[in-house]
């Protein structure tokens, strides 16, 4: 089949789909192969994957019910080969361990939030539609972007901007937003996205794009726990594979694809004492990479898919069982 094939129904290819299928090939390519998606979102990656590999079953993760619903109804042809949950991807562990397959042959990571979570206005993630604060990934939990924007405290709230939205003028940005909320609750994305305009000096304002941008990727980190929950996750995925077994990370912002590359790096070092004649079996890495530093979609990727300029792609390989 060819990659275009698995267009989503708004028009999107899943990012870097040949890449993708690319690089976990060889570690599907042995008898009855099992892959986690930990980022299931409209089952793009996993349709294709399932395509690809007659003999694959995949179990999907996602915390949102919907993705869960509508890759439940794409995924349809390939049932018996799926196993499907709702779940954070940090709890892979019990996943694994309630599906049967404690060790597996891939994991594939497609960071942050699908085209409906940002196209859909009511879920307020996105700074250009004026909808309620909420941008939670599961609609149960209860921090909402609401609760973040209006009961953080000024320090807080500077350092939620500064350190997952990388916003320079993070401090002045949270002053606003409690001088602002001290006279009405901020309640909705439109008056955050005029406050945190009115916030930022009027010379950065006219370079480079939405100020609102980077306040509202910081909130958005915060609400769903997003880096915490890779810090926790990609670990995880590394420990489940099997010789041979690869995990493929694609990362949308600089705090993703640090985490990722820290991980993968401590992970595919060599750790023995420096000077010793020969090496010590308990240090050598148990993974290599498989892409050499992080890997971007091309030119026509970006021009087709406008949401795919920011991904960066990283991957690696098991290749000797823990001590
Ligand atoms: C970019 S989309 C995935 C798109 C998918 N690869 C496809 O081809 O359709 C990311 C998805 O991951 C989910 N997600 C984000 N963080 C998660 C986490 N920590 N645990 C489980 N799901 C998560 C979001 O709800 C979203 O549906």
């Amino acid at each position: 089949m060819h990659v275009d094939d698995h267009a989503e129904p708004g028009g999107h290819v899943p990012v870097m789909l040949r890449r993708v299928l690319e690089l976990l090939a060889p570690a599907l390519s042995g008898p009855h192969p099992v892959l986690v998606d930990a980022n299931l979102g409209l089952g793009g990656h996993a349709e294709a994957l399932l395509a690809a590999h007659p003999d694959l079953h995949l179990i999907g993760i996602d915390r949102d019910p919907t993705a869960i619903e509508r890759s439940t109804a794409r995924l349809a042809p390939y049932a018996g080969r799926t196993t499907l949950v709702r779940a954070v991807s940090d709890e892979l562990p019990d996943v694994l361990a309630r599906a049967g397959h404690p060790r597996v042959d891939g994991v594939l990571f497609d960071l942050g939030v699908s085209s409906p979570q940002l196209d859909e206005a009511e879920r307020g993630f996105a700074y250009s539609y004026d909808a309620p604060l909420d941008m939670r990934m599961d609609p149960e939990q209860e921090l909402t972007a609401d609760v973040v924007v209006n009961t953080y405290s000024e320090g807080e709230l500077a350092r939620v901007l500064r350190d997952y939205g990388e916003e320079r003028f993070a401090a002045r940005v949270a002053r606003l937003i409690v001088r602002e909320r001290a006279s009405r609750p901020i309640t909705s994305t439109k008056r955050l996205a005029e406050i945190v305009r009115d916030a930022i000096p009027a010379a950065t304002r006219r370079t480079g794009g939405n100020p609102a941008k980077r306040t509202f990727q910081g909130l958005r980190i915060e609400v769903n726990g997003e880096l915490t929950a890779l810090e926790r996750a990609l670990p995880e995925a590394l420990d489940a594979l099997k010789v041979g077994g690869r995990v493929v990370v694609l990362s949308y912002h600089s705090l993703e694809d640090r985490l990722t590359k820290q991980v993968l790096t401590a992970r595919t070092r060599d750790t023995s004492p420096p000077g010793l004649p020969v090496p010590l079996p308990a240090h050598q890495p148990r993974f290599r990479l498989v892409t050499r530093g992080a890997e971007l979609p091309d030119e026509e990727e970006v021009a087709r898919n406008p949401r795919a300029a920011s991904a960066r792609l990283r991957a690696a390989e098991r290749i000797r069982e823990p001590e």
